[in-house]
């Protein structure tokens, strides 16, 4: 039996309003769970005894949630990006059978362990940026034998290092070549014979769809949500990122998880995402990277209480990005999102877009001690520096499992 052990020396922001901030906190962790947090002031004399870990002065936050990433992917699109340089949109790339049937290629000729391999490191680098649960969506198979083969590396992933992965199931994420000019008969293979294949093998938590003029339509979309809803799975999508296409209201009718990007979604979109307690997931690594000018409507988001969460998309056409940290950054900068909104959004909210909201995201007495321990003097820190490291430890269950030395 593990000892419990008293965290001092510390201050604490448990996720959700700052001002449940607690400066000078501690904290007696218990097989793995927070048995008591607290003013280090009003410790109970019960525990004034314990083994104790001093965290000289640092802030901790829950570990972060990076709730919409690509993480298993073969390959990457270095080569695309210079293209990107000399002027060529994403959009016209993707047409020419570039962007993400690139990456599928490159997924389906290599094997689960490099594809293990390579999402690996990624993972690795996230970890040292305070990750403690995320989101791995398949998508760049196309075909069951590959989006099996992802989707395994990715449960794989979170039995082998110490973090909680989500899979979702991204079939309808581009259209294979197999099925040139017949995506109605691609989307029967997905909901016919992919879905029901790979929720028989305990692959899939959710269902997502990349609903847009280069992916598919509503009516497209409408039909792997119904298929998703058979095998009473929860729904999310990838909407209005290149324009405004309404799939945001129609997964508001599904009541989805969340409807992820977002840069075009009108007010009306909004007001039906606030009625089924969506989650918007905001992705400025994407919208940084692929040079867009329309910043996703945060004025309407606030006016209409949707709450706001922040994820890496790690991928790598439009976002080869492993850091929530800069993400953070770039949510300030480019969108111009406030402390307290951020640190919810990668905490908090970015929970809750994976309907986890009971399990991630906030510490308090009973919950899994999973957190994140940061070398700053105040929390404007973390969006404010830029490619600094700053997490100094990294905690899951009661364990650390990343510990950097600095002073
Ligand atoms: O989230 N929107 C589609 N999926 C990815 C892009 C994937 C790719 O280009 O490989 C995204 O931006
Ligand atoms: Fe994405």
């Amino acid at each position: 039996m593990v000892s419990p052990v008293i965290w001092k020396h510390m201050h604490l922001y448990p996720g959700g309003a700052m001002s449940a901030c607690i400066e000078q906190a501690a904290m007696v962790i218990e097989h793995g769970r927070i048995a008591w947090v607290g003013a280090a002031c009003e410790l109970p004399a019960r525990y004034a005894d314990l083994a104790c870990e001093d965290l000289g002065g640092r802030w901790v936050t829950p570990g972060l949630v990076d709730c919409h990433t690509h993480l298993v992917h073969g390959g990457d699109r270095a080569g695309e990006f210079g293209q990107r340089l000399a002027g060529v949109s994403y959009e016209t790339i993707a047409r020419q059978g570039g962007g993400i049937l690139s990456t599928v290629r490159a997924s389906r000729a290599t094997d689960e362990a490099g594809l293990f391999r390579q999402a690996a490191d990624r993972l690795e680098a996230m970890l040292a940026q305070g990750v403690t649960t995320l989101e791995i969506k398949s998508g760049y198979g196309l075909e069951l034998e590959a989006e099996r083969k992802l989707l395994r590396v990715a449960r794989r992933l979170g039995t082998i290092y110490p973090v909680t992965v989500y899979t979702t199931f991204l079939g309808a994420h581009a259209l294979p070549p197999e099925f040139h000019g017949r995506a109605d008969a691609y989307i029967d293979e997905v909901c016919q014979r992919m879905l029901p294949a790979l929720v028989d093998e305990g692959l899939v938590d959710a269902v997502d769809v990349f609903c847009e003029r280069i992916g598919f339509d509503l009516a497209q979309t409408e039909r792997v949500f119904e298929a998703a809803q058979r095998h009473g799975l929860p729904v999310k999508i990838h909407a209005e990122q290149l324009s405004n296409s309404g799939g945001t209201r129609l997964a508001a009718q599904y009541r989805a998880l969340s409807a992820d990007h977002l840069e075009y979604l009108d007010e009306d979109g909004v007001v039906a995402m606030h009625a089924a307690g969506m989650v918007a997931v905001l992705l400025p690594g994407a919208y940084y990277f692929i040079r867009e000018t329309q910043p996703p409507p945060l004025a309407w988001l606030r006016k209409h209480s949707v709450p706001m969460a922040l994820a890496s998309d790690c991928n790598p056409g439009t976002s080869p990005l492993t850091s929530l940290p800069q993400v953070m950054n770039m949510a300030a900068t480019l969108f111009g999102m406030t402390v307290p909104e951020i640190l919810q959004a990668v905490t908090v909210n970015a929970a809750r877009a994976l309907g986890q909201g009971d399990r991630h995201g906030h510490l308090a007495a009973g919950r899994e001690a999973d957190f994140a321990v940061w070398s700053v003097a105040d929390l404007a820190e973390l969006p404010y520096w830029m490619g600094r490291p700053l997490c100094q430890r990294v905690v899951r269950g009661g364990r650390t499992v990343f510990h950097r030395h600095d002073r």
